[in-house]
């Protein structure tokens, strides 16, 4: 049931799977209305709550990584030796590298403001960049491009799912019901 098998994903991977697809779009929305705002004492706490979040999904992420090592992903039904298969790993790596460097790339650029960045109010996370005006600025580049680009990757990423998505032993069923 927690486990994945040959045929399907277990619970554990179906639900880490939907909670960081969830937590990135919403985290996407909610980022691209804190940029747009002028930070101020008022909406200081919201710039808190999108670096937890983000720090969450980061955790999830590794957590996501460790398990496909104890409990390796099924391989996609009919599929092996395709090009639709190259494509489809090509760009869960992609995913994966996107997923891990946009948090990264927020939390380097956050330490580098020289503000403490603290998980939910609750732990003081250490700073991973020394304090500089340059490496803030860089990292929140980046942090703005690549979630463009991720979002690029999700599109495709959708789209493979739903042209592989329906029937018995498909994509969406496999990541849906198990
Ligand atoms: C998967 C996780 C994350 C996603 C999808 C995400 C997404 C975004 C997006 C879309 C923006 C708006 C960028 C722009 O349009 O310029 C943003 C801004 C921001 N993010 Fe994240 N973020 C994540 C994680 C983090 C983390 C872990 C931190 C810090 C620890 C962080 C700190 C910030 C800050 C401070 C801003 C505002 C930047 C500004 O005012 O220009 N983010 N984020």
């Amino acid at each position: 049931m927690f486990r994945n098998t040959a045929e399907g994903y277990g619970l554990v991977s179906r639900v880490l799977h939907w909670a960081i697809a969830a937590g990135v779009v919403g985290m996407m929305i909610f980022g691209t209305r804190i940029a747009a705002m002028e930070p101020s004492l008022s909406n200081y706490w919201l710039y808190g709550v999108h670096k937890s979040f983000g720090l969450t999904i980061l955790g999830l992420v590794l957590i996501r990584l460790v398990w496909h090592r104890i409990s390796p992903v099924p391989e996609p039904a009919g599929m092996a030796g395709t090009w639709q298969h190259g494509l489809a790993r090509g760009v869960h790596i992609l995913l994966y590298l996107f997923l891990l460097a946009i948090p990264v790339s927020g939390w380097v650029a956050s330490s580098a403001t020289g503000i403490d960045t603290v998980f939910f109010n609750i732990v003081v996370m250490p700073a991973i960049a020394p304090p500089s005006e340059v490496v803030a600025a860089w990292g929140f580049a980046v942090h703005g491009a690549l979630w463009k680009g991720l979002l690029a990757l999700i599109a495709l990423h959708v789209a493979g799912a739903l042209r592989h998505g329906f029937g018995p032993g498909s994509a969406l069923r496999r990541m849906g019901r198990g």
